[in-house]
């Protein structure tokens, strides 16, 4: 089942980017999950950019080739930068942003050119005119207001030891914490003891993770002697103290790797530096490879590890306790296998996508790397799943804004790699074997269904509890998947609606990650608008008094039955008396509860029944049915479309899709939608701007679904056909 509708997904993607053949037959035997697009940048290495004027976006600003730069995804979708080196001697001090809707650059701040002494003004203190030293290769973390935080980094000569916040409302910069002098010593104080003096002293090339306690963790890295590190640390951004909570003091320690796959409160990892680190949507932390040849001289690390932040402890998951160079056993590409490896390798990229799974791209092992591979963190697997397989390997720009399943990054390691939003990551610049980039890329990844929805049973719709002004309007091909005008869409956190008619493209709402999270997205555009359009709809009423109005094949979230770790609730949603569910609403209030997705689906609306849980994702409570009734509107239809692919309408959580039975699916076609590099160079195909009725490229889909269905009629799956 899986098998198929993976295929679907593929199929319908590269359909899409070949765009407008008919010659189904050739793209079904294509492998397409992952597909690069270079967006801009230089494709050839050392460029000297462009900076344009400082605080002004232009889409000719690009940043000088550069690789060791810290970076962060910033709260409202915008992607920055610090620093980073020029070569082996120079290190940049300068703070970029890029704006994915505007797709363009900006010098926000600190010095145009390289190696300035910075200004730390008094600490503590913000002013417009202080700026961190120029370096490279520091540790960086958001907090949870979106300020961007670093600690450390080198100028090729000295190690730094001072903690830095840039408030992104004010763009002001704060010299927080630790020293303005160079290369000093780490003060560990007692283990877990936090204290004003305490600091891991000059420190790069350190791993780093913010823990969903909104704590900042660091681990190992190079120090003030060039020592590599083996010491794990935290920092509390509210009261600005380290402690040192485990691991080594000792500079260059060979680890602690006890049992294989065993958790224990003495295990930790040899000391090195340029290791990769993930945190994953448990909250747990990843560290992978990097380079150990101060402690063991002559090679590179292959191993991963698991950090729990209850526990406090380690685990050795994956990989080996030796040092070697390269070692990597690809397997075949796409085959998950637990023989794989990607070898020993330093300063690779890595991020974690929707479904939990690790991603690592590229390194130096020690030749230049620009291979793609999975780590599986249930089945404890390596899978090659892009790229090439040999360092130094093969590459292809292809053309500027054009995907296309030829183009693939120059192998390279030091990279930026921004997680946009667990699906599609943004990679910039980075150090590969001719030189420096700073080129851009997106990559997009089709996630296939986890648990496709079986094919709708139309026309029946059980236990109606009163059916009103029921109308047989002519519903065919083209039918609506559409709200009703004055259905309200949920705008902000806190708690404003909008009519959806009121709605324009650009405009702030609340979406819903993939975690069931509620985040601030935008409407990008429409999938159908239609004023004054008649239709036959549903209003599903629930327990807490909410209606929900919208078209039969819709697509809705559905808690699955029986599940019982629905926000990590213990109780079935139908035992939840009116009090629990206060308790649990607040018990449940803070941002950090995630929904396991496993305990949702998306069915069309038509197969929602009395007595099945729709999701307030608001209180993070389910919601049961308590009455379904059919109505008509004579107001129109609309279906906005948003980055997240879900919004909140009537109050409870809703996909932007529908008629295809699968939300992923539809989520994965109307990529191109999502993505603003392709929105813009496919503009009047995707005709998001606009239109009036069905969005041209939503309607081009019919066809494709349509044909699809035709191909695949053996498979017996059930291609529901149309979109609005
Ligand atoms: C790329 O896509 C084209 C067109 O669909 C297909 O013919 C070709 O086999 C694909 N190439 C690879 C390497 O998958
Ligand atoms: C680099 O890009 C330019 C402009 O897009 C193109 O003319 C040139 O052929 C490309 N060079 C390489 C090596 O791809
Ligand atoms: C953007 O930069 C280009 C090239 O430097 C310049 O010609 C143009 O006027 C700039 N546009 C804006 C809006 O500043
Ligand atoms: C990004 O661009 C959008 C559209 O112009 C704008 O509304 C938003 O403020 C920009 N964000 C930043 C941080 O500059
Ligand atoms: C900010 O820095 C400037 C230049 O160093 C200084 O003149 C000014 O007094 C500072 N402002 C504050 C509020 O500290
Ligand atoms: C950031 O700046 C804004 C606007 O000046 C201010 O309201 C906010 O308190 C600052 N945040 C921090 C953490 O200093
Ligand atoms: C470093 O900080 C100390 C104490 O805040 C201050 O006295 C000194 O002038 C600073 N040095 C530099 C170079 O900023
Ligand atoms: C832990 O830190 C606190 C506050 O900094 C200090 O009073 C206490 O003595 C420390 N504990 C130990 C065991 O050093
Ligand atoms: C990871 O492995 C588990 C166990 O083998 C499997 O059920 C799951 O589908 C895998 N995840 C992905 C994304 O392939
Ligand atoms: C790399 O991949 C190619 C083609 O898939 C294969 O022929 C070759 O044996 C692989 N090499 C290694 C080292 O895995
Ligand atoms: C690529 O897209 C960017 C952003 O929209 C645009 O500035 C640039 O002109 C495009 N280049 C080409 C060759 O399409
Ligand atoms: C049925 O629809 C008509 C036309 O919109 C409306 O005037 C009437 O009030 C509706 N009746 C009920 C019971 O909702």
């Amino acid at each position: 089942m899986r098998k198929r509708y993976f295929s679907i997904v593929r199929l319908l993607v590269v359909v899409l980017v070949v765009s407008s053949t008919h010659t189904v037959r050739g793209v079904l035997s294509s492998e397409d999950t992952f597909l690069w697009t270079w967006i801009g940048g230089s494709n050839s290495t050392g460029s000297s950019g462009s900076y344009g004027v400082q605080g002004v976006p232009n889409t000719s600003n690009v940043p000088p080739a550069r690789y060791g730069a810290v970076f962060w995804t910033g709260a409202d979708g915008v992607l920055w930068l610090f620093g980073g080196g020029s070569d082996l001697r120079d290190v940049f001090g300068d703070l970029w942003n890029y704006n994915l809707s505007t797709f363009s650059w900006t010098w926000v701040g600190g010095s145009a050119s390289l190696n300035s002494a910075g200004v730390y003004g008094s600490r503590g203190v913000p002013n417009k005119s202080n700026h961190p030293p120029s370096r490279t290769q520091s540790a960086g973390w958001s907090d949870s207001y979106g300020n961007l935080w670093l600690y450390g980094g080198w100028n090729f000569n000295s190690g730094y030891s001072d903690m830095w916040m840039y408030n992104v409302s004010s763009g002001e910069w704060t010299w927080v914490q630790g020293s303005n002098k160079t290369n000093v010593s780490p003060t560990y104080g007692p283990r877990g003891n936090s204290s004003s003096s305490n600091t891991p002293g000059a420190r790069y090339k350190t791993a780093a993770w913010v823990g969903l306690d909104d704590q900042f963790y660091l681990f190992g890295g190079s120090g003030a002697n060039g020592s590599s590190y083996g010491d794990l640390w935290q920092y509390n951004p509210a009261n600005n103290e380290w402690s040192w909570v485990g691991g080594s003091q000792e500079p260059d320690p060979s680890g602690s790797y006890g049992t294989f796959r065993q958790a224990s409160p003495s295990n930790y990892p040899a000391g090195r530096y340029g290791a990769t680190s993930w945190r994953d949507l448990d909250g747990n932390f990843w560290l992978f490879g990097g380079d150990g040849e101060i402690v063991r001289p002559g090679g590179l690390l292959n191993d991963l590890w698991l950090y729990n932040v209850s526990s406090k402890e380690w685990t050795w998951m994956s990989g080996d306790e030796k040092i070697g160079l390269n070692g990597a056993v690809y397997g075949e590409k796409g085959v998950p296998s637990s023989s794989n490896t990607p070898g020993y390798r330093s300063f690779s990229s890595g991020f974690v996508d929707s479904s939990n799974t690790l991603y690592l791209f590229g390194g130096s092992s020690p030749g230049a790397c620009n291979d793609l591979w999975t780590f599986n963190i249930t089945s404890l697997e390596w899978t090659w799943v892009d790229g090439d397989n040999t360092t130094n390997g093969a590459y292809s720009y292809g053309e500027l804004n054009k995907t296309s399943n030829t183009t693939l990054p120059p192998p390279r390691y030091g990279a930026v790699l921004w997680d946009t939003d667990q699906n599609d990551p943004v990679l910039f610049g980075g150090l590969g074997k001719p030189g420096i980039y700073n080129d851009l890329f997106t990559l997009y990844i089709a996630t296939p269904t986890p648990t496709p929805t079986a094919s709708p049973t139309p026309s029946v719709t059980a236990e109606p509890s009163a059916t009103t002004n029921v109308t047989q309007t002519a519903v065919g091909e083209g039918s609506a998947v559409c709200f009703p005008a004055d259905a309200s869409v949920l705008i902000d956190g806190l708690g404003n609606h909008l009519q959806i008619s009121e709605l324009r493209s650009g405009m702030a709402v609340m979406g819903v990650n993939g975690r069931g999270q509620l985040v601030e997205d935008s409407v990008l555009g429409w999938l159908h608008n239609e004023a004054g359009a008649t239709a036959e709809i549903l209003a599903i009423k629930t327990r807490s008094g909410k209606q929900l109005r919208l078209t039969r094949q819709h697509l809705v979230y559905r808690m699955i039955e029986h599940s019982r770790d629905f926000y990590g609730m213990t109780t079935a949603f139908s035992c939840i008396s009116q009090k629990q569910q206060q308790q649990h609403q607040q018990e449940h209030i803070r941002q950090s509860l995630e929904l396991d997705t496993s305990a949702v689906e998306a069915v069309f609306a038509e197969e929602i029944r009395v007595g099945d849980a729709l999701l307030d994702v608001a209180a993070h409570l389910p919601d049961p049915v308590v009455a379904i009734e059919t109505l008509v509107t004579h107001n129109g239809l609309y279906a906005p479309l948003t980055r997240s692919g879900r919004l909140v309408v009537d109050g409870v959580l809703v996909s932007c899709y529908g008629t295809y039975a699968s939300h992923a699916v539809a989520h994965a076609v109307l990529w191109p939608a999502r993505v603003d590099a392709l929105r813009k160079v496919w503009g009047s195909g995707l005709g998001t701007e606009g239109i009036v009725g069905i969005m041209p490229y939503a309607e081009r889909l019919y066809h494709i679904w349509t044909s699809a269905a035709r191909v695949l009629t053996e498979a017996r799956v059930s291609v529901v056909v149309a979109a609005c």
